[in-house]
């Protein structure tokens, strides 16, 4: 932050569906700065002329109302205890304090980003207003700021990434041991959840689970259709700790045995997502590691005769007809996490993720692992779950 400046952030109010309320995770960036996580947030920070910061964080007021609804609010006591701030106080102050900090600033962040509609009308207002009413100040998006923080993960954060991927592993296993018995897509994504939740989780996303030609609908997630002999089931998936999230993808055979045209695709498949996984290296760029891992994709397609040399020299693009996305992207409390910088640092976390999608035959892989970047060369989080093919055959059998 600049000399001068105040760094605003609000976190959202419960979301309402219907008539029904959802108490989602509230928002990243003041869970990241405060490690609090509830509803109807506001956090100022503030330097001054001297690069002196100071905090403030505003919460709810507990009401009859809110407690017999909802359970009670963090006091003030709570949330100074959690967050480590000094200032803290209700809501109803937030705007008095704000009014009263902004008198001698130059510039306010706000947090806007393409990828993060911050779905906060009462925070856009704030923003607004403040465009209004604060004159010679500069606004100043904080996100550049905050990505640079959230993107490089603390020995504490790793921690929480792990523990989640031991859970989000067992239920991986648990569909593996199981999956011969399982008739539908609906069974499996019910045995991932009875995992998360019973180990105190919840899943980071919709699971997918889909199986045949559903495996070819990159977000598929209805998850309802039976099994067909012979078919493929991809499953992505993950839970998270503490809103730290895993993103993992796995393709098995519903029967235990790959057919041997299957096996070809997953092999080409892994051997992509091998190759992408040892090319990882702080100082290397996020697109050329996505460049290099298409380009090895494209030969190996090639290779199989999914594309012809002459068609792929013609247009490079015709591998995307099969391998449609990218190679992955950061992870940490946001599934598709922010990023400051593609340039890969020590603590990054990224996913390593391939697919090949032949829609026509019903066969969507995808392979995904979650990989911490380190001075010493990639680290694969997910390496417990399986995803050599004689591996998944035995579990399945076994
Ligand atoms: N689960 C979404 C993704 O893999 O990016
Ligand atoms: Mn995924
Ligand atoms: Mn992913």
């Amino acid at each position: 932050m600049k000399k001068n400046s105040i760094a605003v952030f609000f976190s959202k109010d419960v979301n309402v569906k219907g008539d029904n309320e959802y108490f989602d995770f509230c928002d990243p960036n003041i869970f990241y700065l405060t490690g609090v996580d509830q509803a109807n947030i506001k956090l100022i920070m503030h330097k001054n002329s001297k690069n002196e910061i100071k905090s403030y964080l505003f919460v709810q007021q507990s009401t009859k109302f809110l407690e017999t609804w909802h359970g009670k609010k963090l006091s003030i006591v709570q949330s100074r205890s959690i967050s480590g701030i000094d200032n803290v106080y209700l809501l109803k102050d937030f705007e008095d304090k704000f009014d009263k900090l902004s008198k001698k600033i130059k510039h306010l962040y706000t947090f806007e980003h393409k990828m993060f509609d911050t779905c906060l009308n009462d925070y856009k207002n704030f923003i607004k207003k403040s465009k209004r009413k604060l004159k010679g100040v500069s606004i100043e998006s904080s996100a550049k700021i905050i990505s640079k923080l959230r993107q490089v993960k603390s020995s504490e954060e790793i921690t929480q990434l792990q523990n989640a991927m031991e859970i989000t592993s067992e239920a991986f296993l648990h569909v593996l041991k199981n999956l011969k018995k399982l008739k539908n897509e609906a069974q499996v994504s019910a045995l991932l959840s009875f995992d998360y939740i019973r180990n105190h989780t919840k899943h980071s996303y919709e699971p997918i689970c889909a199986s045949g030609a559903n495996s070819c609908i990159m977000h598929y997630v209805t998850n309802k259709d039976n099994f067909k002999k012979n078919d493929l089931i991809l499953i992505d998936s993950g839970c998270e700790i503490n809103n730290y999230k895993n993103d993992i993808s796995r393709t098995f055979p519903v029967s235990g045995k790959f057919t041997k045209r299957q096996e070809l695709i997953y092999e080409t498949c892994l051997k992509v997502q091998k190759y992408a996984i040892s090319i990882v290296k702080v100082g290397m760029n996020f697109r050329d590691l996505d460049e290099a891992a298409r380009k090895f994709m494209s030969i190996e397609l090639i290779k199989i005769g999914l594309i012809k040399k002459k068609d792929y020299d013609k247009d490079e693009k015709i591998v995307n007809k099969f391998y449609p996305h990218s190679i992955g992207h950061f992870l940490g409390l946001d599934t598709h996490d922010l990023a400051s910088t593609l340039v890969l640092e020590e603590g990054h976390v990224i996913t390593i993720e391939p697919g090949i999608y032949i829609n026509k035959e019903k066969i969507g892989i995808r392979i995904e692992d979650n990989i911490l970047v380190t001075n010493e060369g990639p680290v694969n989080l997910s390496k417990s779950i399986p995803k050599e093919i004689d591996e998944i055959e035995r579990i399945m059998n076994n």
